[in-house]
């Protein structure tokens, strides 16, 4: 299942449960790195940051042991930085890494406070996402297993196509962008991946979230229905014999082993707003809601893209998806008030198209695989491009320094 990760650069590993004290001069840092605690990737790290720089980082070491990581925040030049390290270095436990916040973009300084065992160095002003990245890649260890781009996706209320979309942009993300995909049918009860594959595997999702104790790489790897060469599915159990009432973490272990070793990941989420339901949404790297042209969809999707982006605050927006457009004979909202009332342009428009649709429901297949140039597959087909590959995010002020240093510390790692 170990494949080459999805090129993107908005991804960003979770950082582990570590501790991090932060002691900073500037107020904007303390911000930054206060934003970057609530940030999801950063929810399992216990995160403090004080005002005082590194004359407080050293007094408060004195006594207390140091965390997992320190960040300094300072103004001060070289070579007051590096007698403030060398203090610090007094008190620092062996396992501490050390992460400074200068002023300077001074590789002669950098080398130096790598040279002395910083772990990073990073130019102010920086961004909170810069800041996270920066983190999480002290954890990331070469040989580790590649990074995967989790999708989830989910409807604005019943029936509104978003499982077949959730399938056909798996289907589509390992044929034609010959990605290795995962698509896990969280809908347990109802799921209809398995219809649409025409598979009905004995074991599945189910298997992973009832057992949480037996779930690793290995055991997910025997759960995975193929469907194609890159194509994997975690089908769901489609029967009502057991409930499916989940824990807010019940699938975060599952989720994590599969972006851990799946350079893509497909989430079909079955509507409501359960903790966990949520907590997919919010962790995914991309949100998808797909709604039809109608009120009720409008308020739910109104509120789901609201709630997604007040919980999402440093990724990119919640897409939307219209789909069904264009009943024959059914007034519906037109398109463009419907984006406007959301605000969110859709990213992708699908038609109503019972034909295509239905055949390929019935028959248990892709839509591509009955006609790969009708306007829905192709609409997959951009859409599916759109949300594997490299979104456009704001990054803020960057310094010039700091994508040379990203650079070479990655060389480094490799
Ligand atoms: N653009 C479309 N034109 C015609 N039929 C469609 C279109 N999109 C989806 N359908 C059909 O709508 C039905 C419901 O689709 P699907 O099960 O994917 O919806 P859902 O949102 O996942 O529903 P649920 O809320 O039950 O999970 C299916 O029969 C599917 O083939
Ligand atoms: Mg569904």
């Amino acid at each position: 299942m170990k494949a080459q990760a999805v090129s993107d650069c908005s991804l960003i590993a979770p950082v582990p449960r570590i501790s991090l004290q932060a002691f900073c001069e500037a107020e904007e840092t303390a911000r930054i790195i206060e934003a970057a605690a609530t940030d999801r990737r950063m929810e399992r790290a216990h995160v403090s940051a004080q005002m005082g720089g590194p004359a407080a980082a050293i007094a408060a070491f004195r006594e207390a042991p140091t965390p997992n990581i320190i960040v300094l925040d300072t103004a001060a030049n070289g070579p007051e930085l590096l007698s403030h390290l060398a203090a610090l270095a007094e008190f620092c436990d062996p396992g501490t890494k050390v992460v400074v916040i200068g002023r300077y973009n001074d590789i002669l300084l950098y080398r130096e406070l790598l040279a002395r065992g910083v772990s990073d160095y990073l130019v102010a002003p920086s961004n909170v996402l810069e800041f996270i990245r920066t983190i999480s890649h002290l954890y990331i260890t070469s040989g580790a297993a590649p990074l995967g781009k989790i999708i989830a996706i989910t409807g604005a209320k019943g029936g509104t196509g978003a499982s077949t979309l959730a399938h056909n942009i798996a289907y589509s993300a390992a044929r034609d962008l010959s990605i290795q995909t995962v698509l896990a049918d969280m809908d347990l009860g109802f799921g209809t991946a398995g219809l649409d594959y025409n598979q009905d595997p004995p074991q599945g999702i189910a298997d992973a979230v009832f057992a949480p104790d037996r779930i690793d790489e290995t055991f997910v790897d025997r759960l995975l229905a193929k469907c194609s060469e890159k194509l994997s599915m975690l089908a769901a159990p489609g029967s009502l014999d057991r409930l499916y009432d989940f824990a807010e973490t019940g699938f975060d272990h599952l989720a994590d082993i599969l972006r851990a070793t799946t350079p893509c990941v497909i989430l079909d989420v079955p509507l409501g707003w359960t903790a966990w339901k949520k907590r997919m949404l919010v962790n995914a790297d991309e949100a998808v809601i797909v709604a039809v042209p109608d009120l009720a969809s409008l308020r739910n999707a109104k509120n789901l893209l609201e709630a997604l982006r007040a919980a999402r605050a440093h990724d990119v927006a919640p897409r939307l998806v219209m789909n069904v457009v264009g009943i024959p004979k059914r007034p519906e909202i037109n398109v463009s008030e419907f984006a406007k009332a959301v605000g969110v342009a859709p990213s992708a428009i699908i038609a109503f198209e019972p034909k295509l649709f239905g055949i390929a429901a019935n028959n248990g297949q892709m839509l591509a695989e009955i006609e790969a140039t009708a306007k829905p597959a192709i609409a997959i087909r951009e859409l599916t491009r759109k949300l594997v590959g490299c979104p456009e995010i704001s990054r803020g002020k960057r310094s010039f320094l700091v994508p040379f240093i990203t650079k070479f510390v990655r060389k480094k790692a490799s």
